[in-house]
């Protein structure tokens, strides 16, 4: 059976809707409480029983690379402190069966084209994509559905979940039948459509598990939506070729590439997190509606 080991992070994007938090360091590198957005989904993909990581990455992008590195000063300055929990916290980062790769994307000139920097890496194997930017939560890790669903189906699979009509501009959004729950039959994708000419209102989220056939489509793109090389219109033109799938997860999504979306995840996952909960939520319950009456 073919099996899923790989997956992409293509994080070459400038984050400008974080500026300046992210003039001099990578969006993906934005904490929710005390973790990178970049760790949640090397988290997720692990989870999912992927050990290859693959970064595509561009300028200004370090950050991501030294979080996936060992770092001898504070293991050694933790080692003398004798803090062994943070040292153990440390060294989980990257559990030693998972290796990390990096390329570059010298130009962003789009998702798909970050995608395809990364067909050297891949090879002839199915593989994994996730966009750090969509934090999903859910008992059962969504690539893990995902991956699930290849595995039953061993066809390219897309996460989607049902969006506000109003919304399909931002996303490329899904044609098709149900043909088992939650699992659809692709007739169609398209990348951010108006709202009148939106084949459903089914989005598309960051996450994928593809065929390694894609790269034969990404290589014959034309710039598409907002001129960029659109993952989508490669997906679009596999589907006439091979079956490819869309999902419906499970599960709560947060846009963290977004402000609004980046501080709801904040308020959610401080809310779950065992160090502080607790006083999080006395906080909220006791100041929040003096906040709000001040803000008002
Ligand atoms: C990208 C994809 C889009 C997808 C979205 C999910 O768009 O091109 O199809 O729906 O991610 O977050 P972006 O948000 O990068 O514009």
């Amino acid at each position: 059976m073919l099996k899923v080991t790989k997956a992409v992070f293509p994080v070459a994007g400038l984050g400008t809707r974080f500026l300046p938090a992210t003039k001099a360091s990578p969006k993906e590198m934005l904490p929710i409480v005390d973790k990178p957005l970049i760790q949640y989904a090397v988290e997720e993909a692990i989870a999912a029983g992927i050990t290859e990581m693959i970064f595509v990455t561009g300028r200004s992008k370090r950050a991501i690379e030294d979080h996936f590195d060992k770092s001898y000063e504070i293991e050694a300055e933790l080692e003398a402190r004798n803090k062994q929990k943070l040292l153990d916290l440390v060294r989980s980062i990257k559990p030693s069966n998972v290796d990390c790769f990096y390329v570059r994307q010298a130009e962003a000139l789009g998702l798909g084209h970050a995608v395809l920097c990364a067909e050297k890496l891949v090879g002839g194997s199915p593989f994994a994509v996730i966009l750090a930017d969509d934090l999903l939560y859910s008992p059962t890790p969504v690539m893990k559905q995902l991956v699930n669903t290849f595995n039953h189906y061993h066809s390219s699979v897309v996460g989607v979940e049902a969006i506000p009509r109003e919304h399909t501009a931002q996303y490329g959004v899904v044609d098709g039948r149900e043909w088992e729950e939650d699992v659809f039959k692709l007739s169609g994708i398209v990348e951010k459509p108006a709202p009148e000419v939106a084949p459903s209102n089914l989005g598309v989220v960051g996450r994928y598990v593809l065929m390694p056939t894609i790269f034969d489509h990404l290589r014959a793109l034309k710039p598409g939506a907002g001129g960029e090389l659109q993952l989508t219109d490669g997906l679009q033109s596999l589907l006439t070729e091979e079956q490819v799938l869309a999902y419906r997860y499970m599960g709560t999504r947060f846009d963290c590439g977004s402000k609004l979306g980046y501080l709801k995840a904040t308020v959610e996952f401080a809310l779950r997190h065992p160090e502080v909960k607790d006083e999080f939520e006395a906080y909220l319950q006791n100041h929040l509606p003096q906040a709000l009456a001040a803000a008002a």
